[in-house]
């Protein structure tokens, strides 16, 4: 089964504690974090202080995504603050093979997202580097958007990439995933599945991780 990744974004900031404690105590594998810079993205989430905060209660890994330009110069503190998990996106990296592995080097799972128009071919001479890949199904900068459908085309070109080059990296999934898609997103195999609005608009969060863990 996948592991589940909640993202943080979609919970009540004003309650962040309440929420990560319900994660804590559910089903769920690791907790995502989504960084955004209002530069990079169009929106400002939150930054490192926060992420410091979340990982104080987190009982589980943090899987931090960030979508910022210049990831490289924040890399160690976000390890300080918690980060287990990293990802960097290709499209805010020219020296994206020298950013991994300075990740990899604070031996934490280095990761590259790609958004949606980014092709699988772009990957071609990373795949072997990274320790997962973080396909983006929406457009990055908000929860709570519509799944794009020819994100199962990427997944199956991606999977095959991962085959011919003999990479051990694993596949994320982030944006859009809902209780009417799930099970077909299951179905491709994907290692890791973010949930964001489907987790914590849901009245009961733990069941619907629950959910997602069994298929
Ligand atoms: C989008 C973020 C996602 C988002 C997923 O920029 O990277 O992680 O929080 O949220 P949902 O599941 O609501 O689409
Ligand atoms: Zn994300």
């Amino acid at each position: 089964m996948p592991l589940i990744a909640p993202s943080l974004l979609a919970a009540d900031f004003a309650n962040l504690q309440r929420d990560i404690e319900k994660i804590n105590i559910s089903d769920a594998d690791l907790f995502h974090v989504d960084i955004m810079d209002g530069v990079f993205v169009p929106n400002i989430s939150f930054g490192l202080p926060v992420c410091k905060a979340i990982q104080k209660y987190a009982a589980k890994p943090l899987d931090v995504h960030l979508m910022i330009v210049q990831p490289e110069r924040y890399i160690a503190a976000f390890q300080d603050a918690g980060a287990e998990w990293l990802s960097v996106h290709i499209e805010a990296c020219p020296h994206l093979h020298s950013i991994i592995y300075q990740i990899k080097k604070l031996g934490i799972k280095a990761g590259v997202a790609i958004n949606p128009h980014t092709p699988i071919s772009s990957l071609e001479d990373i795949i072997r580097d990274v320790d997962f890949v973080n396909v983006m199904s929406v457009n990055p900068g908000f929860g709570g958007q519509k799944f794009i459908q020819h994100t199962f085309e990427k997944l199956e070109k991606l999977r095959k990439l991962i085959k011919d080059t003999e990479s051990t990296a694993i596949v994320e999934i982030d944006g859009g995933v809902s209780f009417e898609n799930y099970q077909k997103i299951i179905d491709t195999e994907v290692e890791i599945i973010v949930a964001g609005n489907m987790i914590f608009s849901h009245a009961d969060p733990v069941q619907a991780i629950q959910w997602l863990k069994k298929g």
